[in-house]
């Protein structure tokens, strides 16, 4: 099922499309790249390369597992801090990527979105974007967003500096006609949030969207996070319980023939 409006994901929602106990919507922090190349004794940027070849495999790893919306976290609103030959290198990585991953990408049926702002980069970047975006617009298999130049307190601004200058009358304000304000307004809450690196951090990603998703750390470097990493964590997702703040249990653990062991690093 595809739906066309979302906003605020209801727990009739969540219901419908954890039955199978595959994470409908998995948003990912790609964490360890500098990590990974510091191991080799390269430059950080080698980790960037590395980890941006992991996209690939993931994307496809994903689409096997019938995930429908797959969010990687790839430039956050903080990391204009880094030294500034990393960040050029980062930004200028993800335009070599969109365009050299452009044809592969369509042929998988991968629907291209971006959350995060255009504000700093350059106009060719955002061009990029938006042909990536407009030549996918029709894919359905599964629906790729990168987030970057993303911060979740950013998005929560925005979304506020919109509503005020639309007039918003405030007695019509409920938590779906926010929603709609956020860059997400067409996407589904995640159901899962990965972070690699063996980190447990948030890091202010999809704040608002986030409240009721599970959370799995995996101990790997991004680079090195691949189908079976993906795999576990799937499996471990569909052993959680999910009740959504109420008391009833709107996703029971499934009861596979091998439980995987929930460990956290
Ligand atoms: C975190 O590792 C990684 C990043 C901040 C950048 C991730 C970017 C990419 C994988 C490129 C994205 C490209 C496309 C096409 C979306 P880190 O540098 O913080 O690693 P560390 O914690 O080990 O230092």
């Amino acid at each position: 099922m595809r739906r066309e409006q979302h906003g605020a994901t209801t727990q009739a929602d969540h219901t419908a499309h954890t039955a199978g106990r595959v994470p409908r919507h998995v948003a990912i922090i790609m964490d360890g790249n500098g990590r990974w190349a510091q191991a080799r004794g390269m430059p950080r940027t080698v980790g960037h390369d590395a980890g941006t070849e992991n996209i690939r495999r993931i994307v496809r790893a994903a689409v096997e597992l019938g995930i429908e919306y797959l969010t990687l976290w790839a430039f956050s609103t903080e990391n204009w801090n880094r030294p500034t030959d990393e960040v050029r290198w980062i930004i200028s990585l993800i335009a070599r990527s969109i365009e050299r991953e452009l044809d592969e990408l369509d042929g998988e049926g991968a629907k291209l979105r971006h959350i995060g702002s255009f504000e700093g980069l350059d106009a060719e970047l955002r061009e990029a974007v938006i042909g990536a975006i407009e030549r996918t617009r029709t894919n359905d298999r599964i629906t790729l967003t990168l987030a970057f130049n993303y911060g979740g307190r950013a998005e929560i601004l925005h979304a506020v500096k919109r509503m005020l200058e639309d007039r918003v009358d405030p007695a019509t304000v409920d938590e779906a006609v926010f929603a709609q304000y956020l860059h997400t307004h067409d996407l589904p809450d995640p159901d899962l949030i990965i972070r690699t690196a063996g980190e447990f951090r948030f890091s202010g990603y999809l704040p608002w969207q986030a409240v009721y998703a599970e959370y799995w750390s995996a101990p790997v470097l991004w680079p090195d996070f691949g189908a079976a990493e993906l795999r576990q964590a799937v499996a471990v997702y569909g052993q959680r319980e999910r009740k959504f703040g109420g008391l009833a249990v709107l996703h029971s653990p499934a009861a596979p023939a091998d439980p995987p062991a929930e460990r956290q690093p």
